[in-house]
């Protein structure tokens, strides 16, 4: 699965809505900078970190007029306006202590999350694979809480973290695929993609997976609608 370009922009809007031009953005798992981009187009000055050299140096040509350095959410250094968590959450290993550093060195938190599973139609790419991977009973399945996109769950998270929540928003953005190859291909070099085509063939994961988003058709491409949550927070007390 891959996300075409331009799929961030509502999400992205939402997150900045509300931010003055000129204000301080601290981008945490910036990725390879398409957000960071939108915000300074936005006037804002951003500041971006990443696990990842790859995506750094990515997100430097991105958005050269921001700054970048490797960077763990887990700990984080300075003061901004506002800590943006774009899509980040659901990679780190403790939600709670990432949103406590973004209450401590930002006044304004904003935290994005995908919606529930049976909430966006990224889930059809899973449904598609279904039949080419092992028995559910032999697969890991990761143990813990219920995950983040659970809207319950992710309020009690930011609690923990000792933020108070004064919006949680959902968001639509949808994914659109001009044809058939833009929707297949990366998938195909995804590792589940590989896993299906080395058991099945390519062409018949292709034809499941072509035939799972016939109703999503949209012309010659394929039109995906997808929720996300945007959380508004800042420290509390
Ligand atoms: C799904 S990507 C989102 C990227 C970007 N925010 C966006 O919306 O396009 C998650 C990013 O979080 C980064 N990441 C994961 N764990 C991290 C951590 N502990 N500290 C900083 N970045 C982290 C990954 O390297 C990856 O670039």
């Amino acid at each position: 699965m891959s996300s075409p370009e331009g799929w961030g922009e509502p999400l992205y809007d939402r997150v900045l809505a509300g931010i003055a031009p000129g204000s301080s953005v601290l981008d945490v798992g910036c990725g390879p900078g398409v957000f960071a981009a939108f915000a300074q187009a936005r006037g804002m000055t951003v500041h971006g970190v990443d696990l990842s050299r790859a995506a750094l140096a990515q997100a430097e040509r991105t958005a050269p007029g921001a700054t970048f350095a490797i960077g763990d959410a887990h700990q984080l250094s300075g003061e901004y306006d506002v800590v943006a968590l774009v899509q980040v959450l659901a990679h780190v290993t403790n939600p709670v202590k990432v949103l406590q550093e973004a209450g401590r060195v930002g006044g304004a938190v904003r935290a994005t999350v995908w919606g529930r599973e049976e909430e966006s139609d990224i889930r059809l790419f899973g449904e598609a694979l279904e039949p080419f991977l092992p028995p559910k009973d032999q697969r890991r399945t990761p143990a813990g809480p219920p995950p983040l996109t659970d809207p319950d769950r992710f309020r009690k998270v930011a609690g923990l973290a000792g933020l108070e929540v004064t919006a949680l928003d959902e968001v639509r953005s949808p994914f659109a695929y001009p044809d058939e190859d833009s929707l297949v291909g990366p998938l195909l070099q995804s590792d589940l993609g590989r896993y299906a085509a080395n058991r099945a063939g390519p062409a018949a994961v292709r034809t499941a997976v072509l035939d799972t988003f016939e109703p999503r058709r949209n012309g010659e491409g394929y039109r995906l609608e997808n929720l996300f949550r945007v959380m508004e927070a800042r420290a509390a007390g």
